[in-house]
C-alpha cells in the first residue's frame, strides 16, 4: 500500500491566468513525488510549447506528462472574453463527452487515473468523475472574497440586490455577510451585475460555485492571513479548504528546499525578456508597471489617455500592451508626438512581460493592474502597491479588497479613466500616499512570506492536500 503512487489528473479551465496558477500546483505535486497529468485543450498547448521551456521545465519528473484536448471551437476563434460564454458552452458540450471517453479508456492503463484536481469553472468534470469512480477536488483560481460573493447569490437575489437594481451604485451591498460595511453595487463582480436573474453568465457562475460542494474539497490561490474572514464564512458551507497560496511563491520556497529545478514560465504569449535589461538601467522604485492581464481590452481612447497620464506623470513606465488588448482598431491614427518622446525618455513597452520577476524587480514601485488573481497575489508577494482598473468577472471586488482591506492599493473603478486621473493615482501611488501604502504592502508581503516557508500556513495546508490526495486515491476497504 506505502508503495502505491497516485496518479492525479489536472483540468485547467483554458485561459492563462488558471494555467499558470494550475501548472504551479502540478510541480508541487511532482515534488511531492506523485505522477501527474496535466490536460490542456489543443488550442492552449500549441501556444504553450511555442513560447516557453515548459517540457525541460517538467523534464526532472518522468512521471509528468501533458495531454491534450479539444476545446471544441474552430482554429480563428478569438477566444476573448467578449465570446467567454461561447468557450464555456463548447467546453460543456464538446469537451465533456471526450473528456469522459478519456478517462474511460485510462481506467484500463496500468497507471491510470486516481485521482482529479479540476478547475471550479470545469465543474463538468465532477460529473464525470462520479461516474467513473475517481474522487476530485476542486480548485478556484479566484480569490476567496470573489468566490464568497458568487456563493452568496441565493441570499442577494433573495433580499432584492440581484437582479442588480437601477440606482446608486454606492450603495452598500448587505447579502455578502462579512462584506456589508464596505462592499458597494459598483464592487460585485462583472458577472453579478446584471438585470435578469436567467442570464447564461450568471446561471453559469451559480451552478459552478453551487457544484463546488459536491467534491472533497477547495483548493484556493490565497493564503490565511490575507482573506481570513472570508474563509471562515465559506468554511461554513465548504468546510475543507485548502488555502496554498500565493502558488508561485510556494512553489520557489519548495524548490529551494529540494533541489535546483526551475519554475520557468507557462505564459501563453512571447516573453520579452528586454525589459528586463531596461529595469536594470532605473533606480530603485522608480518604475510603474503596467500590465491588464490575459483577457482584458481597451479601447483605443482608453489607451490614450493611459499613455498620456503615464507620460504626464514624469515617472517612468513599463507597459504591457498584448497585441490583440486594443479595440477600435479601425480608428487607428497618428500617436501623439509628446507620448512618442515621453516614451522614448521614460517609457518601455512590450508585447508579453515576465511579470513575477517584473513584481520582483527592485525597479519596481507600483503595478497599474486589471486586478486579475494571481497578479493581484503576484503583487501582494512583491509587496508593490497597486492601481487598480478592473475589467471583467471577479477583478471588480478584488480591487475593493486592495482600497478597503489590505490598503494596499487605490481603486481606479471609481473614477474615470482620463489623463488627469491617471496621472494624479500615478503620482499619489508614487509619492503623496507613498509611506502609507508601502507600509501595508510590506506588511501583507511579510504574511505572505511567512505562508510559503517552512510551517506556514500554504505551507502546512499543501502538505495535508497532498496526504488527502494519497488517502483518496487509495481507500481502505
Ligand atoms: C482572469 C481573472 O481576472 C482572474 O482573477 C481569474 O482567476 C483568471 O482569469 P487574467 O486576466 O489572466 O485572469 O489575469 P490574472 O489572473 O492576473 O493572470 C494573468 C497572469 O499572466 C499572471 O500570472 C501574470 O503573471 C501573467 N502575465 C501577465 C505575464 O506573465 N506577463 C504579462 O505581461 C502579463
Amino acid at each position: 500500500m506505502e508503495n502505491k503512487v497516485p496518479h492525479v489528473l489536472l483540468l485547467p479551465f483554458p485561459a492563462q491566468g488558471h494555467i499558470n496558477s494550475m501548472i504551479n500546483l502540478a510541480q508541487l505535486l511532482c515534488l511531492a513525488g506523485f505522477h501527474v497529468t496535466f490536460l490542456n485543450t489543443d488550442h492552449n498547448h500549441d501556444r504553450l510549447l511555442r513560447f516557453t521551456d515548459i517540457q525541460s521545465r517538467f523534464s526532472p519528473w518522468p512521471g509528468f506528462r501533458f495531454r491534450t484536448i479539444s476545446d471544441g471551437l474552430p482554429v480563428g476563434h478569438p477566444r476573448s472574453a467578449d465570446r467567454f460564454m461561447e468557450l464555456v458552452d463548447s467546453l460543456r458540450t464538446h469537451m465533456k463527452p471526450l473528456f469522459r471517453e478519456m478517462l474511460i479508456s485510462n481506467r484500463r492503463e496500468l497507471d491510470a487515473v486516481t485521482f482529479i484536481v479540476a478547475d471550479g469553472i470545469m465543474m463538468f468534470a465532477t460529473d464525470v468523475a462520479d461516474e467513473v469512480g475517481i474522487p476530485i477536488l476542486t480548485f478556484r483560481t479566484i480569490s476567496a472574497c470573489s468566490f464568497w460573493s458568487y456563493f452568496c447569490i441565493p441570499g442577494l437575489a433573495e433580499n432584492g440586490e440581484l437582479p442588480f437594481p437601477d440606482g446608486d451604485m454606492n450603495g452598500l451591498i448587505k447579502g455578502v455577510p462579512g462584506m456589508e460595511t464596505f462592499l458597494r453595487r459598483r464592487d460585485l463582480p462583472s458577472f453579478l451585475r446584471v438585470k435578469e436573474l436567467n442570464i447564461p453568465s450568471l446561471q453559469f457562475i451559480w451552478t459552478e460555485t453551487q457544484n463546488t460542494t459536491r467534491s472533497a474539497g477547495l483548493i484556493l490561490n490565497t493564503f490565511e492571513d490575507l482573506e481570513s474572514p472570508i474563509l471562515s464564512q465559506i468554511r461554513s458551507h465548504c468546510p475543507n479548504i485548502y488555502t496554498v497560496g500565493p502558488l508561485h511563491a510556494l512553489l520557489k520556497s519548495k524548490l529551494s528546499n529540494n533541489n535546483n529545478s526551475s519554475s520557468s514560465s507557462s505564459s501563453l504569449w512571447k516573453e520579452d525578456n528586454t525589459c528586463m535589461t531596461w529595469l536594470d538601467s532605473k533606480p530603485p522604485k522608480s518604475v510603474i508597471y503596467v500590465s491588464f492581464g490575459s483577457y482584458a481590452t481597451v479601447t483605443r481612447d482608453e489607451m490614450l489617455e493611459f499613455w498620456h497620464g503615464l507620460v504626464n506623470s514624469q515617472k517612468s513606465f513599463l507597459w504591457v500592451i498584448r497585441p490583440d488588448s486594443i479595440t477600435g482598431k479601425g480608428e487607428e491614427g497618428q500617436i501623439p508626438a509628446e507620448l512618442e518622446e515621453g516614451t522614448r525618455k521614460r517609457g518601455f513597452l512590450v508585447e508579453w512581460a515576465p511579470q513575477v520577476e517584473v513584481l520582483a524587480h527592485p525597479a519596481v514601485a507600483a503595478f497599474l493592474t486589471h486586478s486579475g488573481w494571481n497578479s493581484t497575489v503576484e503583487s501582494v508577494f512583491a509587496g508593490v502597491p497597486m492601481i487598480c482598473w478592473p475589467f471583467f468577472a471577479d477583478q471588480q471586488i478584488n480591487s475593493r479588497f486592495v482600497s478597503e482591506v489590505w490598503r494596499d492599493g487605490l481603486d481606479m473603478k471609481d473614477l474615470s479613466c482620463s489623463r488627469e486621473t491617471v496621472e494624479k493615482l500615478v503620482r499619489e501611488v508614487m509619492e503623496g500616499k507613498r509611506e502609507e501604502l508601502r507600509t501595508s504592502s510590506n506588511k501583507i508581503a511579510e504574511f505572505a512570506r511567512q505562508s510559503v516557508g517552512v510551517g506556514g500556513s500554504s505551507w502546512n495546508n499543501l502538505e495535508r492536500l497532498i496526504e488527502d490526495i494519497r488517502s483518496m486515491s487509495f481507500p481502505l476497504h
